[in-house]
């Protein structure tokens, strides 16, 4: 079974520009190749079916993660061109796969898009095994799916996750934290006024 490799994915906009998300691609030991699980009402989905290029990163930054994760990111980091596609490298990652979309299978609520890596290369070092930022890569997932998750499920695992930030986080590990947790309040005060307004529509969009 391929292992699943939580990344940061580049793709290029309509506009030419750059956009960054959160990824979970299938990846195989050689790396030659990764299978992309994607949501096509994903903003990157979207961009890979106009141009169907971009590039796979390994990276330690937990903050950067969940900051992209819920679309808080105020600016993109510095980015360089890529060298074998039309795509963006991140300057500050650890190591980078450049790839083209080969083919498409667009059944199932993900569809599975098999990405050829046509270029590779390395940053700076990774920083190595820490709970926290692994905490933050589950905080962040699971902040991705509160439109079908009940918050009250998400608030439980995050006060467990909060336990190993506090203990083993950095500055980073823990703004990345707060960032989330805010990210989750304001989706429960929404689903709150919701309810208030239209409690049938607000259970509705909860199935
Ligand atoms: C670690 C991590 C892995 C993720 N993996 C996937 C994935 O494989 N497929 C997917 O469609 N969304 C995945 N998501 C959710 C997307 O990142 C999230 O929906 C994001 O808002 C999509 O951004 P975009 O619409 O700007 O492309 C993942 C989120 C995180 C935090």
């Amino acid at each position: 079974m391929a292992l699943i490799l939580e990344a940061l994915v580049t793709t290029r906009q309509a506009d030419g520009s750059a956009h960054l998300a959160p990824m979970g691609p299938q990846v195989e030991a050689d790396a030659t190749r990764f299978i992309l699980r994607l949501f096509p009402t994903s903003q990157t989905y979207q961009n890979l079916r106009q141009h169907p290029e971009g590039v796979i990163h390994i990276t330690d930054d937990a903050l950067l993660l969940a900051q992209a994760a819920i679309g808080a990111l105020r600016e993109l980091p510095p980015l360089r061109t890529a060298e074998r596609i039309r795509g963006f490298v991140l300057v500050d990652c650890c190591r980078y796969f450049e790839f083209v979309v080969r083919s498409w299978d667009c059944r199932g609520e993900r569809h599975r898009l098999t990405a050829e890596v046509v270029h590779r290369g390395r940053g700076r070092d990774w920083f190595g095994f820490n709970r926290a930022k692994h905490a933050i890569v589950e905080a962040a997932i699971l902040a991705t799916r509160l439109h079908f998750l009940p918050h009250a499920e998400v608030a439980a695992e995050f006060a467990k996750l909060r336990v190993i930030v506090e203990k083993t986080g950095g500055p980073e590990e823990h703004a990345a934290l707060e960032l989330l947790e805010t990210h989750l309040r304001q989706a429960e005060k929404q689903t709150a006024m919701k309810s208030a307004a239209s409690p049938r529509l607000a259970a509705e969009e909860r199935r």
